[in-house]
């Protein structure tokens, strides 16, 4: 007798198809044209795009989509190869010298994605007698990592440097010469908060054990220029490895990882995601270089952060339960039943405004959230626009009281 291999996925299923059908299904929906940065035609509506990630507008900056084009015209569609056969041109090599001169270190490592560059660093670093200590809310590619190596995985409470203390002391104790990878995160994706480093590396360092700062949400949005929370927090030399991803700030699509480590391109023959994959095609390569050479020396950021403080104030005042308070360019509405936030989701997108609806497990104590992720080239009206969308389907929907404040006071 066959076995139904497809058996085990009977609750999710039963779980997508309890959804709305049409455009108000969160897990369908697409877009028909994309406008700019923060605006779409979606339902054949011109939608704001209220959470793209798209930090610093990059998607549409006129200078990358030049160099793009010109190396798709140069050099084609895709390099059909990986790192290690054809797949290195001269521009992946130009691309890791613009990642040393942004980060000032000795290495850079570009990965497909950011998604690999955690899998592939996080794995192979670490080894069968090594320990990964990572923060409970970290992102699936820092846990998918620690799955794929042999490294026993430790977890402390998210953001709790008196348990980071405890966990390591622990290791220490058993096992005085371990080799120890300590993995945080600038900035947590889903509320947008972010990590205290200082307090975090110090105690990691003290204990004898690398760091490791993933930036995929903090790289162009944080630090004098654009590296992150590691340079805002003025705590870079205590951080041994850095990971980030293109596909945020930089407006494309790859990852990498940079460090000082005298022997870190050893990872390029050891390092499965990095090998076993093809490598980014030249469009890419051309986009995401331009890109970190304008992002190094934009004025963007203020702007970002502003956007950030505007949202982040007016959906309080109103009432919502907020995640954090504008540490971050992300701006997180909890809402405690998960129809409720579907549906939210469904009234927001019917009156014009695209959010990321984030439902567990894919968030921290299985909160519900509707999840903005804000825009540099997002205008005050256009976060007036989202404000006022907010408060009229929030008051639609009984999450708050009919008389407050107004968001827009
Ligand atoms: C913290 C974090 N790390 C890594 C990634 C993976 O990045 P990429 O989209 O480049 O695969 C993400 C993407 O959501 C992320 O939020």
């Amino acid at each position: 007798m066959t076995l139904d291999l497809f058996e085990k996925f009977n609750p999710i299923l039963n779980e997508y198809n309890s959804l709305p059908n049409g455009e108000a299904n969160p897990f369908t929906v697409s877009m028909e044209k994309v406008l700019s940065p923060t605006t779409a035609i979606i339902n054949g509506r011109e939608t704001v795009l209220a959470g793209t990630n798209n930090y610093m507008g990059m998607t549409f900056n006129a200078e990358c989509m030049e160099a793009a084009q010109e190396a798709l015209t140069a050099l084609g569609t895709g390099t059909t190869g990986s790192r290690m056969l054809n797949g290195t041109y001269n521009s992946h090599k130009r691309l890791e010298e613009t990642l040393k001169e942004f980060y000032g270190t000795k290495h850079a490592i570009v990965f497909s994605t950011g998604y690999q560059a955690n899998l592939g660093i996080i794995a192979t670093l670490a080894g069968p007698k090594d320990y990964v200590v990572i923060d409970a809310d970290s992102h699936a590619s820092i846990y998918d990592g620690c799955a794929m190596g042999n490294a026993t995985v430790v977890r402390f409470k998210h953001n709790n440097p008196e348990n980071l203390d405890k966990r390591l002391a622990r290791i220490r104790r058993d096992d005085p010469k371990a080799g120890i990878l300590v993995v945080l995160e600038g900035v947590y994706s889903m509320l947008g908060d972010q990590a205290p480093l200082k307090e975090l590396t110090k105690i990691s360092k003290d204990h004898n054990a690398y760091v490791l700062v993933d930036e995929a949400h903090s790289i162009g949005v944080f630090g004098e220029t654009g590296r992150g929370v590691a340079q805002e927090q003025g705590v870079e030399d205590q951080v041994d490895f850095i990971i980030g991803t293109f596909s945020k700030s930089v407006g494309t699509i790859g990852g990498y990882c940079v460090s000082n480590e005298p022997k870190f391109e050893a990872l390029r023959l050891v390092c499965r995601p990095y090998m076993f994959t093809a490598s980014l095609p030249p469009s890419v390569v051309a986009s995401a270089t331009k890109a970190l050479e304008l992002i190094a020396n934009t004025n963007l950021r203020s702007k970002l952060l502003g956007n950030s403080m505007r949202l982040n104030r007016g959906l309080s005042r109103v009432g919502f339960e907020m995640g954090t308070t504008g540490e971050s360019p992300i701006a997180a509405i909890i809402v405690d039943d998960q129809n409720t936030a579907i549906a939210f989701w469904g009234e927001m997108i019917k009156e014009g405004v695209y959010v990321n609806l984030a439902l567990p497990p894919a968030t921290p104590n299985r909160l519900n959230l509707m999840r903005c992720s804000l825009s540099a080239a997002h205008t005050f009206e256009q976060i007036d626009f989202m404000l006022e969308k907010f408060e009229l389907v929030g008051k639609r929907l009984g999450l708050l009281e009919e008389i407050s404040e107004s968001a827009l006071a």
